[in-house]
């Protein structure tokens, strides 16, 4: 009887509360931004604003991206910046749904794996940023679908080789920044026709243990051509050691004499 009294004096339409624009662990939102940095999350929150565009999730804590960690997400995000967590791996798919994507920033985790499947889905992906962490390998498909990158950044990884298949894979026209320098790269193919590429290529090579045995000869010989390198200086060779130190530049200038000569390459 009571129940019924307080129920009909209750307004007919009361406003359903709305759900909160951005999860408490975030430092603040509008409709459009989600700003939740070092807020020791230790996974990426359920809920955000439903359009929302931006994301910065840098210096948290975050160990994994499960798919399940986008399922609710908004399809306009565009930007997410998880640098500097802790992340270890990218479950397959985990981005599928972000279709709008186009900055993703994973520098500064602990991934050491870029799968075929890691970023599958983000079609519309630009810039992505992959420096300081601890991959040592990247699949031949992992870009397959990505049909715009303009940015690559694997500078301070633990690559051995140029991941060239996979850059070739996307329709590459539009690569602007391609980094795989302070690596562990010692020997590299000659590198790939650049004029199917950007224009305006611009590549970071150095910091790398450089082996400048003969079978780096033709890598040299495709440098001479190039002028996308954009640290030439800082590529130098860490063996043999008769060799250490030198600048591959100074083997380049004399690819058809020293270099052949000293090596006895044919
Ligand atoms: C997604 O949203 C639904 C409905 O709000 C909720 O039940 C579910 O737990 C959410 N999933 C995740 C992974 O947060
Ligand atoms: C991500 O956040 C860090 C820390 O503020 C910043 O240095 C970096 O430039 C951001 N990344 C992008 C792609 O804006």
């Amino acid at each position: 009887m009571l129940l019924l009294i307080v129920l009909s004096v209750l307004p007919q339409c009361a406003p359903v509360p709305l759900a909160p624009p951005c999860e408490t662990s975030c430092r603040w939102c509008n409709s459009r931004i989600a700003v939740c940095d070092q807020q020791a999350l230790v996974s990426v929150p359920s809920r955000f604003p439903p359009e929302v565009f931006t994301i910065d999730l840098h210096g948290n804590k975050i160990t994994q991206l499960p798919r399940a960690a986008f399922t609710n997400m908004s399809t306009k995000l565009s930007r997410l910046n998880m640098s500097n967590n802790c992340l270890l791996y990218i479950e397959d798919n985990a981005f599928d749904r972000l279709t709008n994507l186009f900055s993703l920033d994973l520098s500064r985790n602990k991934l050491t794996l870029v799968t075929d499947y890691s970023f599958r889905g983000l079609r519309r992906l630009r810039d992505l940023y992959l420096q300081n962490n601890r991959i040592k390998y990247v699949s031949n498909n992992a870009f397959l679908g990505i049909i715009n990158i303009r940015v690559l950044n694997f500078r301070g990884n633990r690559l051995t080789e140029v991941p060239w298949a996979a850059v070739r894979m996307t329709s590459a026209v539009n690569l602007q920044k391609f980094d795989v320098s302070r690596n562990m790269i010692q020997t590299a193919p000659a590198i790939p026709k650049i004029d199917s590429l950007s224009y305006i290529l611009n590549v970071w090579f150095g910091e790398n243990p450089w082996c400048c045995d003969c079978g780096l000869t033709p890598f040299l010989k495709s440098l001479k051509t190039t002028d996308a390198i954009q640290d030439r200086k800082s590529m130098t060779c860490a063996a043999p050691e008769a060799l250490k130190g030198e600048k591959l530049d100074v083997l380049v200038a004399g690819i058809d004499g020293i270099v052949s000569r000293l090596w006895r390459c044919h």
